[in-house]
């Protein structure tokens, strides 16, 4: 069986102390792990150890990067280690903001899942289209050669350990969601690519790019999406809130 996540990506927002009364309110409106659905928040480095020393039951922990190195001289960087050490079980790697603006590579990518899976983080890995690449027809293309790059450099056995977020470049921040169609339809291929590379296992495949309590019911009810790696929405106990209950319905 699948599992279903919900993941707030909470990019560079929120100091410490917003961030422990994100978290209380988030346990006040029940936005918290039970048998169905399992509720992972990745607030910024900063904030990590503050929310493990507060202590929470119920919400999982991810960063948002990690480096590929264990330990040594990488000025500003955090490795998978460290964050195991902060508590985190989870990291986001290949956001295409990290690929927009620091050039991380499907390869890079890869090598990144490969080792904070050794670790012992499980990656959550995004793949997605620009705008132009849809409207020229490319969509699945690009996706299948994202995914050929990471299962190649990670290797299947990584892979089928790790969540993948399929994320739209064109509905990140945008307000503009892919529909449920065309959600369903990419997730539905990255499923048979995974298994052309012998990547089996329940690997859960998450849609990201302006998911909100209002179009979260009909993205969870498509047979190949299983839970939201969500933005703005997620800096919004309410909506928030809400996103999770819709998970939770639609395991019913
Ligand atoms: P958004 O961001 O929900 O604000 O569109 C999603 C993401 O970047 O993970």
């Amino acid at each position: 069986m699948r599992s279903t996540l919900v993941v707030g990506n909470w990019k560079m927002n929120l100091l410490r102390g917003e961030a422990i009364e994100l978290v209380a309110a988030l346990e006040r409106l029940d936005a918290v792990s039970d048998d169905h659905v399992d509720v992972v928040i990745c607030p910024p480095f900063t904030a990590l150890s503050s929310l493990t020393d507060r202590g929470f039951q119920g919400i999982r922990l991810g960063a948002q990067n990690c480096h590929v190195s264990q330990k040594g001289a990488f000025t500003g960087e955090v490795s998978a280690e460290m964050l195991l050490d902060v508590g985190c079980t989870y990291v986001i790697l290949g956001h295409s903001e990290r690929r927009r603006d620091h050039h991380e590579t499907d390869a890079e990518v890869g090598r990144k899942a490969h080792h904070a899976v050794h670790v012992g983080l499980r990656p959550i890995i995004c793949v997605g289209e620009q705008f132009e690449e849809r409207q020229s027809g490319q969509t699945q293309e690009v996706i299948d050669r994202q995914i050929d790059g990471i299962v190649e450099t990670a290797g299947a056995a990584v892979v089928s350990q790790a969540v993948i977020a399929y994320e739209p470049v064109w509905a990140i921040g945008t307000g503009l969601a892919a529909t449920a169609e065309q959600a369903q339809q990419v997730h539905a291929s990255i499923r048979a690519r995974l298994e052309q590379h012998a990547v089996f296992g329940d690997v859960p495949l998450l849609y990201g790019g302006s998911v909100t309590a209002t179009n979260a019911a009909g993205l969870f009810s498509c047979e190949d999406i299983d839970g939201a790696l969500v933005g703005g929405a997620s800096l919004k106990a309410q909506e928030f809130a809400q996103i999770v209950h819709e998970a939770r319905q639609s395991t019913r």
